[in-house]
């Protein structure tokens, strides 16, 4: 585990013959904002950086605290968005496919830290799943062409999913969308485990590209080790909405980081620490279980952007 000095210095040492380009999704608070600062601070302002979420303010004063580059072919942007809504979705990624050479850095952490009740979008989404589960995939799936040019120069190409690796439940095959099913609890429990499984399904179609599910560490403590059926629901949940009280958000996004930029290529899980977390693999879902999660991730974005077009 790198402590996190190390942490901090190894990021601080960051360089790279090209200007990477970034974009950090749910960047306007929490581990998303801090990871996007630490990111800033790594490259001393020289990237193109761009954060997309909800609150235009916060997205712009996060901008503006941002080391300014000394090179003339940084940009700094923010994207407003709700990204609950596929259709939002695909109004971003199909602008950033036209306009973007390639992309190196993908973080995706919307909606890990609303305390939001449950509630169905106007795609009839399950709101929690779509800002966990499947607006991340629809992010990773539509700009893989651009992480593929960043691996085809010989570029980083990393992406990060901030969740909660290995803390999955049992999934119900016959309603993964949790139309019939829903309760927060299972909510919190099968958003994990698609996680868990999306990440070794890229890593599959896409080598060379890292595909990293990372906890904040929300609960590394072990106060809630569970030993009960009860008790692994509530840590799953508490994991997935809970702030990181125990590191400062600050040096959670340098940990982040550091796993962002270390990690190897392929499906890897890490820990709050930035380390790869072993004996995991499993979680990863046999190749049937990856399949029948694809296909209905897939259904399901069509369904939700035909119901979008059907109300325009
Ligand atoms: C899901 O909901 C259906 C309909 O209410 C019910 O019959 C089924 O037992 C539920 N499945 C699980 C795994 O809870």
């Amino acid at each position: 585990m790198p402590p996190l000095q190390v942490a901090r210095s190894a990021n601080i040492a960051f360089q790279r013959s090209y200007l990477p380009i970034a974009l950090f999704i749910g960047a306007t608070s929490g581990i998303g904002q801090a990871t996007a600062e630490a990111f800033a601070r790594a490259t001393k302002g020289n990237a193109h950086i761009i954060i997309c979420g909800r609150n235009r303010i916060a997205g712009e004063a996060t901008i503006a605290q941002f080391p300014k580059p000394t090179s003339s072919d940084a940009i700094h942007e923010f994207i407003e968005c709700d990204v609950s809504l596929m259709k939002n979705v695909q109004h971003i990624t199909d602008s950033l496919i036209s306009r973007l050479p390639k992309l190196n850095y993908l973080l995706v952490s919307q909606g890990i830290f609303t305390m939001r009740g449950s509630d169905r979008t106007s795609e009839d989404m399950e709101r929690k799943l779509a800002l966990h589960y499947y607006s991340r995939w629809k992010f990773i799936h539509d700009l893989a062409p651009l992480l593929k040019k960043a691996t085809d120069s010989g570029e980083d190409a990393k992406v990060m999913s901030v969740y909660a690796p290995g803390l999955g439940g049992k999934v119900i095959w016959d309603d993964l969308g949790l139309k019939n099913n829903f309760s927060a609890a299972t909510a919190g429990l099968v958003a994990p485990a698609y996680n868990d499984m999306m990440i070794e399904s890229f890593a599959e179609q896409y080598p060379g590209v890292s595909f990293i599910h990372a906890t904040p560490g929300a609960v590394r403590t072990n106060l809630l080790r569970p030993t009960s059926f009860a008790g692994h629901l509530l840590k799953n949940i508490v994991t997935g909405l809970v702030y990181p009280f125990s590191l400062s958000s600050e040096e959670s996004g340098e940990y982040m980081l550091w796993s962002l930029l270390h990690s190897k290529s392929g499906a890897v899980r890490s820990n709050s620490h930035g380390d790869e977390m072993t004996g995991l693999e499993k979680w990863g879902g046999s190749e049937e279980d990856r399949r029948r999660l694809w296909e209905h991730t897939e259904a399901e974005i069509q369904r939700a952007l035909e119901t979008s077009a059907s109300s325009e």
